[in-house]
């Protein structure tokens, strides 16, 4: 089976109801985001920033995954899927995609505060459940969301960049290509390999210009994009 490596940003998410961040009335757009999703915000105003994560881990139960995620599981079926995604929402896992690297961290997960990437700190919290202040992780530090902040590293980078490597086909969905190192992950696909890219909105990276735009919402053109697959089974 050929390898397709997809790799998804906040437009994948946004026919669900989900803000994208840099669209019109986009998340940052209406939230400041070095206050809310930077570490120097958490540290300066933990309170804000829980508060912030636990409307969005609340709002998360609220919404289902699109006619985009599932055709992408259904994708299983025909090719080695692997799925690399800067989103924090479950919605590739809940339409059964099997497969998923988060870069950015999840919403349904929890952490400390002292050492966020520790393994005995990370455990799953249920969405309506607040995070509050003075509950503790396993490592007696203050428990915050698992999510990557501003100004801090990206422990999965590693793993993404061998998995774009290995791509027969790369596809990238509604992501703006604005965040590194997220976005430098296209350097490591191999020549070879065609490139997609499903968006509504010009995308300005060098190294999607060869690639196949679909310029369309994610729901309609993965339809599209499944039609182009077709012929590389
Ligand atoms: P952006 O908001 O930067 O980009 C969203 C992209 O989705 C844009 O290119 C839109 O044109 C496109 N888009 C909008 N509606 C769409 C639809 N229905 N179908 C397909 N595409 C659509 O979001 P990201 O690139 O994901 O990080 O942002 C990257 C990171 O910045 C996020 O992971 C988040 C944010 O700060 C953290 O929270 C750490």
């Amino acid at each position: 089976m050929k390898h397709l490596v997809i790799l998804t940003g906040a437009g994948i998410s946004a026919e669900s109801g989900l803000s994208t961040f840099r669209d019109n009335n986009g998340l940052w757009q209406n939230y400041d985001a070095m206050e809310l999703a930077s570490l120097q915000g958490y540290r300066n105003n933990r309170e804000k920033v829980l508060e912030f994560y636990n409307a969005r881990r609340k709002n998360l139960l609220t919404v289902e995954p699109n006619h985009a995620h599932h055709v992408i599981a259904e994708l299983e079926k025909d090719f080695k899927v692997s799925i690399i995604t800067q989103n924090v929402d479950d919605l590739h896992e809940r339409a059964g995609s099997n497969n998923v690297l988060h870069l950015h961290g999840e919403l349904r997960k929890v952490t400390g505060s002292m050492n966020p990437n520790n393994p005995k700190c990370i455990k799953e919290k249920p969405l309506d459940e607040p995070i509050v202040i003075g509950e503790k992780a396993a490592d007696g530090s203050q428990l915050r969301p698992f999510i990557v902040l501003f100004g801090e590293s990206v422990p999965n980078i590693p793993a993404a960049k061998k998995i774009v490597a290995q791509a027969d086909i790369f596809v990238v969905i509604g992501t703006s290509l604005n965040v590194y190192p997220a976005a430098g992950l296209l350097q490591y696909v191999p020549a070879s390999a065609p490139g997609f890219l499903i968006d509504p909105g010009e995308i300005d990276s060098y190294e999607a210009l060869n690639y196949h735009h679909i310029k369309t919402k994610a729901v309609e053109g993965i339809d599209i994009l499944k039609d182009f697959l077709a012929d590389k089974l």
